[in-house]
Protein backbone atom coordinates (compact mmCIF):
# COMPACT_ATOMS: atom_id res chain seq x y z
CA UNK A 1 0.00 0.00 0.00
CA UNK A 2 1.54 3.27 -0.94
CA UNK A 3 0.75 5.98 1.85
CA UNK A 4 2.14 9.75 1.36
CA UNK A 5 2.78 11.61 3.81
CA UNK A 6 0.69 14.94 5.37
CA UNK A 7 0.28 17.45 3.95
CA UNK A 8 0.68 16.03 0.92
CA UNK A 9 -1.80 13.58 1.37
CA UNK A 10 -5.51 14.36 3.25
CA UNK A 11 -7.43 11.94 3.59
CA UNK A 12 -10.12 14.45 4.53
CA UNK A 13 -10.05 15.14 1.10
CA UNK A 14 -12.49 12.54 0.01
CA UNK A 15 -15.06 13.05 2.86
CA UNK A 16 -15.14 16.80 2.04
CA UNK A 17 -18.59 15.99 0.22
CA UNK A 18 -21.31 13.89 -0.33
CA UNK A 19 -20.69 13.50 -4.18
CA UNK A 20 -16.68 12.53 -3.14
CA UNK A 21 -18.08 10.16 -0.37
CA UNK A 22 -20.74 8.24 -2.72
CA UNK A 23 -17.65 8.18 -5.31
CA UNK A 24 -15.06 6.34 -3.09
CA UNK A 25 -17.75 4.31 -1.09
CA UNK A 26 -16.18 0.93 -1.13
CA UNK A 27 -18.85 -1.09 0.05
CA UNK A 28 -22.97 -0.21 -0.80
CA UNK A 29 -26.11 -2.48 0.78
CA UNK A 30 -28.86 -3.15 -2.12
CA UNK A 31 -32.63 -5.17 -1.79
CA UNK A 32 -30.49 -8.03 -3.20
CA UNK A 33 -28.91 -8.49 -0.03
CA UNK A 34 -31.91 -9.34 2.10
CA UNK A 35 -33.31 -12.39 3.24
CA UNK A 36 -36.59 -11.44 5.21
CA UNK A 37 -37.22 -14.27 8.16
CA UNK A 38 -41.21 -14.69 8.68
CA UNK A 39 -43.58 -16.61 11.06
CA UNK A 40 -46.07 -18.52 10.55
CA UNK A 41 -48.79 -19.60 13.39
CA UNK A 42 -51.55 -22.18 13.14
CA UNK A 43 -55.04 -20.82 13.02
CA UNK A 44 -57.07 -18.21 11.74
CA UNK A 45 -57.10 -13.88 12.49
CA UNK A 46 -54.71 -11.56 12.24
CA UNK A 47 -50.79 -11.40 12.53
CA UNK A 48 -49.78 -11.61 16.51
CA UNK A 49 -47.03 -8.98 17.60
CA UNK A 50 -43.84 -11.21 19.15
CA UNK A 51 -43.34 -9.50 22.44
CA UNK A 52 -39.69 -8.88 22.56
CA UNK A 53 -39.58 -8.03 18.63
CA UNK A 54 -42.14 -4.70 18.34
CA UNK A 55 -42.91 -4.65 14.30
CA UNK A 56 -42.36 -8.58 14.03
CA UNK A 57 -45.80 -10.51 14.03
CA UNK A 58 -46.59 -14.42 13.47
CA UNK A 59 -49.09 -14.61 10.43
CA UNK A 60 -51.37 -17.58 9.98
CA UNK A 61 -51.83 -18.95 6.73
CA UNK A 62 -54.96 -16.36 5.79
CA UNK A 63 -52.76 -13.57 6.07
CA UNK A 64 -49.84 -14.77 4.46
CA UNK A 65 -49.72 -13.43 1.09
CA UNK A 66 -50.99 -10.00 2.35
CA UNK A 67 -48.15 -9.78 4.33
CA UNK A 68 -45.26 -10.57 1.31
CA UNK A 69 -47.15 -8.68 -0.79
CA UNK A 70 -44.72 -5.59 -0.23
CA UNK A 71 -41.58 -7.61 0.39
CA UNK A 72 -42.40 -8.92 -3.13
CA UNK A 73 -43.20 -5.12 -4.63
CA UNK A 74 -39.89 -4.39 -3.40
CA UNK A 75 -38.42 -6.71 -4.94
CA UNK A 76 -36.33 -9.31 -1.86
CA UNK A 77 -35.24 -12.00 -3.39
CA UNK A 78 -35.77 -14.55 -0.46
CA UNK A 79 -37.89 -15.61 2.51
CA UNK A 80 -36.95 -17.54 5.42
CA UNK A 81 -39.89 -19.36 6.96
CA UNK A 82 -40.19 -20.42 10.70
CA UNK A 83 -43.32 -22.00 12.27
CA UNK A 84 -44.73 -21.26 15.65
CA UNK A 85 -45.95 -24.89 15.67
CA UNK A 86 -48.86 -25.26 17.86
CA UNK A 87 -47.82 -27.54 21.78
CA UNK A 88 -50.17 -30.12 20.98
CA UNK A 89 -48.50 -30.94 17.80
CA UNK A 90 -44.70 -30.77 19.50
CA UNK A 91 -43.44 -34.24 21.03
CA UNK A 92 -40.07 -35.98 22.26
CA UNK A 93 -39.57 -36.86 18.49
CA UNK A 94 -40.54 -33.76 16.93
CA UNK A 95 -42.51 -36.21 14.35
CA UNK A 96 -44.35 -33.06 12.97
CA UNK A 97 -41.36 -31.69 10.97
CA UNK A 98 -41.90 -34.69 8.71
CA UNK A 99 -45.16 -34.30 7.92
CA UNK A 100 -45.97 -32.96 4.44
CA UNK A 101 -49.19 -31.10 5.94
CA UNK A 102 -47.75 -29.17 8.56
CA UNK A 103 -47.93 -25.46 8.77
CA UNK A 104 -44.03 -24.73 7.11
CA UNK A 105 -44.87 -27.27 3.97
CA UNK A 106 -48.09 -25.33 3.69
CA UNK A 107 -46.75 -21.81 3.90
CA UNK A 108 -43.91 -23.00 1.20
CA UNK A 109 -46.60 -24.56 -1.63
CA UNK A 110 -48.59 -21.27 -1.06
CA UNK A 111 -45.83 -18.31 -1.16
CA UNK A 112 -44.84 -20.42 -4.41
CA UNK A 113 -48.07 -20.20 -5.51
CA UNK A 114 -48.46 -16.55 -5.45
CA UNK A 115 -44.71 -15.30 -5.63
CA UNK A 116 -43.34 -17.60 -7.73
CA UNK A 117 -39.56 -15.33 -7.65
CA UNK A 118 -39.24 -15.19 -4.06
CA UNK A 119 -36.12 -17.92 -3.13
CA UNK A 120 -37.69 -19.66 -0.15
CA UNK A 121 -35.50 -20.64 2.59
CA UNK A 122 -36.63 -23.55 5.09
CA UNK A 123 -34.73 -23.92 8.53
CA UNK A 124 -33.78 -27.67 8.78
CA UNK A 125 -33.82 -28.58 12.80
CA UNK A 126 -36.21 -29.76 15.07
CA UNK A 127 -36.48 -27.51 17.75
CA UNK A 128 -40.06 -25.66 16.27
CA UNK A 129 -41.69 -29.23 16.58
CA UNK A 130 -40.06 -30.72 19.73
CA UNK A 131 -41.72 -30.32 23.44
CA UNK A 132 -38.12 -29.78 24.88
CA UNK A 133 -36.97 -27.20 22.43
CA UNK A 134 -33.61 -29.07 21.20
CA UNK A 135 -33.13 -29.07 17.61
CA UNK A 136 -32.41 -33.21 17.69
CA UNK A 137 -33.60 -36.12 19.31
CA UNK A 138 -32.90 -36.46 23.27
CA UNK A 139 -31.72 -39.74 24.39
CA UNK A 140 -30.28 -40.17 27.52
CA UNK A 141 -30.04 -36.19 28.31
CA UNK A 142 -27.82 -35.50 24.82
CA UNK A 143 -28.95 -34.78 21.70
CA UNK A 144 -28.08 -37.65 19.57
CA UNK A 145 -26.18 -36.31 16.23
CA UNK A 146 -26.15 -39.48 14.24
CA UNK A 147 -30.24 -40.30 15.03
CA UNK A 148 -31.11 -36.64 14.57
CA UNK A 149 -29.22 -36.48 11.39
CA UNK A 150 -31.56 -39.33 9.81
CA UNK A 151 -34.46 -37.32 10.63
CA UNK A 152 -33.14 -33.98 9.68
CA UNK A 153 -32.51 -35.73 6.05
CA UNK A 154 -35.97 -36.48 5.97
CA UNK A 155 -37.17 -33.23 6.46
CA UNK A 156 -35.08 -31.49 4.09
CA UNK A 157 -36.91 -33.65 1.35
CA UNK A 158 -40.68 -32.87 3.37
CA UNK A 159 -39.46 -29.08 2.88
CA UNK A 160 -37.88 -29.47 -0.59
CA UNK A 161 -40.57 -31.40 -2.03
CA UNK A 162 -43.51 -28.84 -0.45
CA UNK A 163 -41.17 -26.22 -2.69
CA UNK A 164 -38.47 -24.73 -0.04
CA UNK A 165 -35.60 -23.64 -2.88
CA UNK A 166 -32.66 -23.44 -0.36
CA UNK A 167 -32.90 -25.74 2.27
CA UNK A 168 -30.99 -24.13 5.69
CA UNK A 169 -30.24 -26.43 8.32
CA UNK A 170 -29.49 -24.20 11.56
CA UNK A 171 -29.03 -27.62 14.07
CA UNK A 172 -25.22 -27.46 14.36
CA UNK A 173 -25.20 -31.64 13.74
CA UNK A 174 -22.40 -33.41 12.56
CA UNK A 175 -22.23 -35.14 9.13
CA UNK A 176 -25.71 -33.75 8.24
CA UNK A 177 -24.91 -31.35 5.18
CA UNK A 178 -23.29 -34.45 3.31
CA UNK A 179 -26.72 -36.37 4.58
CA UNK A 180 -28.91 -34.02 3.53
CA UNK A 181 -27.42 -33.41 0.24
CA UNK A 182 -27.74 -37.38 -0.70
CA UNK A 183 -31.35 -37.61 0.74
CA UNK A 184 -31.85 -34.51 -1.47
CA UNK A 185 -30.22 -35.85 -4.16
CA UNK A 186 -31.60 -39.59 -4.22
CA UNK A 187 -35.02 -37.84 -4.70
CA UNK A 188 -33.71 -35.82 -7.67
CA UNK A 189 -33.89 -32.68 -6.02
CA UNK A 190 -30.40 -31.75 -7.55
CA UNK A 191 -31.07 -27.83 -7.54
CA UNK A 192 -32.03 -27.67 -4.25
CA UNK A 193 -29.66 -25.10 -2.27
CA UNK A 194 -27.49 -25.89 0.42
CA UNK A 195 -27.46 -22.86 2.74
CA UNK A 196 -25.85 -24.15 5.88
CA UNK A 197 -25.73 -22.30 9.48
CA UNK A 198 -21.96 -23.61 9.34
CA UNK A 199 -20.22 -21.40 12.30
CA UNK A 200 -23.72 -21.23 14.66
CA UNK A 201 -23.14 -20.07 18.39
CA UNK A 202 -24.65 -20.95 21.57
CA UNK A 203 -25.93 -17.09 22.20
CA UNK A 204 -28.01 -15.48 24.48
CA UNK A 205 -29.04 -13.34 21.08
CA UNK A 206 -31.65 -15.83 20.35
CA UNK A 207 -33.83 -15.19 23.23
CA UNK A 208 -36.57 -13.82 21.40
CA UNK A 209 -36.64 -15.99 18.65
CA UNK A 210 -37.40 -18.48 21.10
CA UNK A 211 -40.16 -16.94 22.60
CA UNK A 212 -41.57 -15.88 18.77
CA UNK A 213 -41.71 -19.96 18.26
CA UNK A 214 -42.45 -20.83 21.17
CA UNK A 215 -39.90 -23.02 22.26
CA UNK A 216 -38.16 -21.34 25.15
CA UNK A 217 -40.27 -21.96 27.87
CA UNK A 218 -39.66 -25.77 26.88
CA UNK A 219 -36.36 -25.56 26.39
CA UNK A 220 -34.18 -27.93 28.82
CA UNK A 221 -30.71 -26.81 29.30
CA UNK A 222 -28.83 -25.10 26.84
CA UNK A 223 -27.36 -25.86 23.33
CA UNK A 224 -24.04 -26.07 24.25
CA UNK A 225 -22.98 -29.18 23.46
CA UNK A 226 -23.86 -28.54 19.18
CA UNK A 227 -23.43 -24.67 19.05
CA UNK A 228 -20.56 -23.25 19.03
CA UNK A 229 -18.47 -21.94 22.17
CA UNK A 230 -18.65 -18.06 21.38
CA UNK A 231 -14.65 -18.04 22.32
CA UNK A 232 -13.56 -20.00 19.11
CA UNK A 233 -12.56 -19.03 16.02
CA UNK A 234 -10.58 -21.63 14.61
CA UNK A 235 -13.20 -24.25 15.23
CA UNK A 236 -15.74 -22.53 13.14
CA UNK A 237 -13.09 -22.69 10.32
CA UNK A 238 -12.94 -26.48 11.13
CA UNK A 239 -17.03 -26.19 10.54
CA UNK A 240 -16.94 -24.44 7.46
CA UNK A 241 -14.37 -26.31 5.72
CA UNK A 242 -16.37 -29.37 6.53
CA UNK A 243 -19.80 -28.47 5.47
CA UNK A 244 -18.32 -26.57 1.88
CA UNK A 245 -16.34 -30.53 1.66
CA UNK A 246 -19.83 -32.38 2.26
CA UNK A 247 -21.45 -29.84 -0.48
CA UNK A 248 -22.78 -26.95 0.97
CA UNK A 249 -23.45 -24.07 -1.53
CA UNK A 250 -23.43 -21.23 0.89
CA UNK A 251 -22.50 -21.00 4.64
CA UNK A 252 -24.13 -18.89 7.09
CA UNK A 253 -22.17 -17.22 10.90
CA UNK A 254 -24.71 -16.54 13.35
CA UNK A 255 -25.42 -14.26 15.19
CA UNK A 256 -24.28 -11.32 12.87
CA UNK A 257 -22.94 -8.13 14.71
CA UNK A 258 -20.91 -9.62 17.15
CA UNK A 259 -19.47 -12.23 15.22
CA UNK A 260 -18.42 -9.72 11.95
CA UNK A 261 -14.47 -11.24 12.31
CA UNK A 262 -15.67 -14.92 12.19
CA UNK A 263 -17.57 -13.56 8.61
CA UNK A 264 -14.47 -11.70 7.38
CA UNK A 265 -12.37 -15.16 8.19
CA UNK A 266 -14.65 -17.68 6.19
CA UNK A 267 -14.72 -14.92 3.33
CA UNK A 268 -10.89 -14.79 3.10
CA UNK A 269 -9.90 -18.41 4.08
CA UNK A 270 -12.72 -19.71 1.16
CA UNK A 271 -14.30 -17.01 -0.84
CA UNK A 272 -17.46 -18.53 -0.78
CA UNK A 273 -20.71 -17.15 -0.45
CA UNK A 274 -21.19 -16.07 2.99
CA UNK A 275 -24.44 -14.68 4.96
CA UNK A 276 -24.80 -13.62 8.67
CA UNK A 277 -27.69 -14.19 10.71
CA UNK A 278 -28.82 -10.72 12.60
CA UNK A 279 -30.90 -12.32 14.93
CA UNK A 280 -33.72 -11.37 17.01
CA UNK A 281 -32.05 -9.81 20.45
CA UNK A 282 -29.54 -7.69 17.74
CA UNK A 283 -33.17 -6.68 16.49
CA UNK A 284 -34.13 -6.31 19.75
CA UNK A 285 -31.35 -3.87 20.69
CA UNK A 286 -31.57 -1.94 17.77
CA UNK A 287 -35.77 -1.36 18.28
CA UNK A 288 -34.95 -0.65 22.02
CA UNK A 289 -32.97 1.42 21.79
CA UNK A 290 -34.60 3.83 19.38
CA UNK A 291 -37.75 3.24 20.85
CA UNK A 292 -36.23 4.92 23.98
CA UNK A 293 -35.24 7.82 22.09
CA UNK A 294 -31.06 6.72 22.70
CA UNK A 295 -30.40 5.62 18.84
CA UNK A 296 -31.38 7.13 15.54
CA UNK A 297 -33.84 3.65 14.39
CA UNK A 298 -33.37 4.00 10.44
CA UNK A 299 -29.44 4.87 10.66
CA UNK A 300 -28.76 2.42 13.27
CA UNK A 301 -30.26 0.06 11.09
CA UNK A 302 -28.84 0.58 7.86
CA UNK A 303 -25.12 1.30 9.33
CA UNK A 304 -25.43 -2.22 10.57
CA UNK A 305 -26.60 -3.89 7.49
CA UNK A 306 -23.92 -2.40 5.62
CA UNK A 307 -21.48 -3.56 8.08
CA UNK A 308 -21.90 -7.44 6.99
CA UNK A 309 -21.37 -6.32 3.11
CA UNK A 310 -18.10 -4.96 4.59
CA UNK A 311 -16.89 -7.51 6.77
CA UNK A 312 -17.66 -9.78 3.72
CA UNK A 313 -21.41 -10.72 3.49
CA UNK A 314 -23.00 -12.01 0.25
CA UNK A 315 -25.95 -11.00 1.78
CA UNK A 316 -27.84 -10.59 5.67
CA UNK A 317 -31.39 -12.79 6.97
CA UNK A 318 -32.50 -9.50 8.82
CA UNK A 319 -36.18 -9.17 10.50
CA UNK A 320 -35.13 -5.18 9.27
CA UNK A 321 -35.09 -6.08 5.94
CA UNK A 322 -38.23 -4.73 4.55
CA UNK A 323 -37.69 -1.68 6.81
CA UNK A 324 -34.34 -1.50 4.86
CA UNK A 325 -35.67 -2.25 1.63
CA UNK A 326 -38.43 0.34 2.00
CA UNK A 327 -35.14 3.20 2.38
CA UNK A 328 -32.98 1.69 -0.46
CA UNK A 329 -36.11 1.88 -2.71
CA UNK A 330 -37.08 5.63 -1.51
CA UNK A 331 -40.26 4.51 -0.20
C1 LIG B 1 -33.34 -23.06 15.49
C2 LIG B 1 -33.03 -21.65 15.22
C3 LIG B 1 -32.77 -20.66 16.17
C4 LIG B 1 -32.67 -19.47 15.46
C5 LIG B 1 -32.81 -19.77 14.11
N1 LIG B 1 -33.01 -21.13 13.98
C6 LIG B 1 -32.77 -20.69 17.64
C7 LIG B 1 -31.90 -21.61 18.36
O1 LIG B 1 -30.91 -22.14 17.85
O2 LIG B 1 -32.22 -21.84 19.53
C8 LIG B 1 -32.46 -18.13 16.09
C9 LIG B 1 -32.79 -16.96 15.24
C10 LIG B 1 -32.94 -15.68 15.95
O3 LIG B 1 -32.63 -15.53 17.16
O4 LIG B 1 -33.38 -14.73 15.29
N2 LIG B 1 -32.48 -24.04 15.25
Amino acid sequence: MITQNFPLTRLRRNRFDDATRRMVAEHRLSVDDLIWPIFIRDGNGGPTEVAAMPGVFRVTLEGLAAHVEEAAKLNIPAIALFPATPAELKSPEGTEALNPENLMCQAARLLKTEFPQIALVGDVALDPYTDHGHDGVLRDGYVANDESVAILARQAVNQAQAGIDIIAPSDMMDGRIAALRQALDKQGLIHTRLLSYAAKYASAFYGPFRDAIGSQGALKGDKKTYQMNPANSDEAMREVAMDIAEGADMVMVKPGMPYLDIIRRVKDEFGVPVFAYQVSGEYAMIEAAARNGWIDHDKAMMEALLCFKRAGCSGILTYHAVQAARILEGK
